[in-house]
């Protein structure tokens, strides 16, 4: 069983923490927040490098839609052309893993010897959204503003009706990470979600703060594991892109959607809570992220 599913599962031993029909935010008081994540990295080589890489820009990214089977947007099949070269040239890679996903496989395309090379695994798929599938924030807002708000609330481990939270995704995941862990010349492209999950299964980030880590697009990530900690580098390749990254909403601002009084009390107990939660994603080159975030 992984650290996750003991949260997520319904055997669990633990309280599970159902969100579904709760008007009430997670606090950091709760178990949840101290959630130890990832095994010791005790069989993780001193100086292993892994790559990873979000998709080029899709045309969903384009339109702020969640999840679906885009393919890339021009500017993304221009990261795909630019992530060939910088591959060919710079790195050497026995593997490339990519999601089932076409925007993921369109992303690899350039990469010398890529037949050979890629590996689709569905343990990296993006996180599944269910019945909101194909969906703009904005529609799924409109369509169903309750679950929207519970999203908003308690991102970690809100569940998408007939989809996935991020907790269910980082469960997923596990199978697939003893070879990060150890694996050389490993290239993983995927997604925003997953990427997330993976980052803070690597760098031990707290569950509260995974569905908040940023990941742009259009970056390659070199994450070095030196001395019993991974540290992650942004190597950005200059395609510019859209940022498909959405802050934590301030509780108050959700009150409006499907208010009620005891709705409203429980919110104000939450933004309280939430303010005190640092939600940094750290180790990351904050640097070379800004210096991203600046041209994109
Ligand atoms: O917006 C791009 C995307 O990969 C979506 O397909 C996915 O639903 C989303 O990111 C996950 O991000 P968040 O949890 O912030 O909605």
């Amino acid at each position: 069983m992984s650290p996750y599913e003991r949260y997520s599962s319904s055997n669990s031993t633990v309280p599970v923490v159902d969100n579904r029909n709760s008007n009430v935010a997670l606090q950091d008081t709760d178990e949840i927040f101290q959630l130890p994540l990832g095994v010791p990295l005790i069989d993780t080589p001193n100086g292993r490098v892994l790559y990873i890489t979000r998709h080029g820009e899709s045309m969903y990214n384009l339109e702020n839609r969640i999840g679906g089977n885009p393919s890339l947007s021009n500017r993304g099949q221009q990261y795909a052309q630019k992530l060939g070269q910088y591959v060919n040239k710079n790195l050497k890679f026995d593997k490339v893993w990519t999601s089932e996903l076409s925007r993921t496989l369109e992303t690899s395309a350039h990469i010398k010897d890529i037949e050979k090379k890629r590996i689709m695994k569905p343990e990296l798929n993006e996180i599944m959204s269910g019945i909101f599938d194909d969906l703009s924030y904005e529609e799924f807002k409109d369509q169903s503003p309750i679950e929207y708000k519970e999203r908003e609330l308690n991102k970690l481990t809100y569940r998408y009706p007939e989809g996935e939270s991020y907790l269910d995704v980082c469960s997923r995941i596990e199978p697939v990470m003893s070879e990060m862990d150890t694996g050389e010349n490993l290239l993983v492209i995927c997604h925003q979600a997953v990427i997330r999950c993976i980052l803070a299964r690597l760098q031990r980030t707290p569950a509260i703060e995974i569905p908040y880590i940023k990941v742009p697009l259009h970056s390659l990530l070199k994450i070095t594991y030196l001395n019993g900690q991974n540290t992650v580098e942004v190597i950005p390749l200059n395609v510019a892109c859209v940022s498909t990254y959405r802050p934590k909403t301030d509780p108050t601002l959700l009150s409006g959607l499907g208010d009620s009084k005891l709705e409203l009390k429980a919110l104000t107990k939450v933004s309280s809570e939430l303010k005190k939660t640092s939600l940094e994603s750290p180790k990351i080159n904050t640097n070379k992220l800004k210096a991203d975030e600046r041209e994109h």
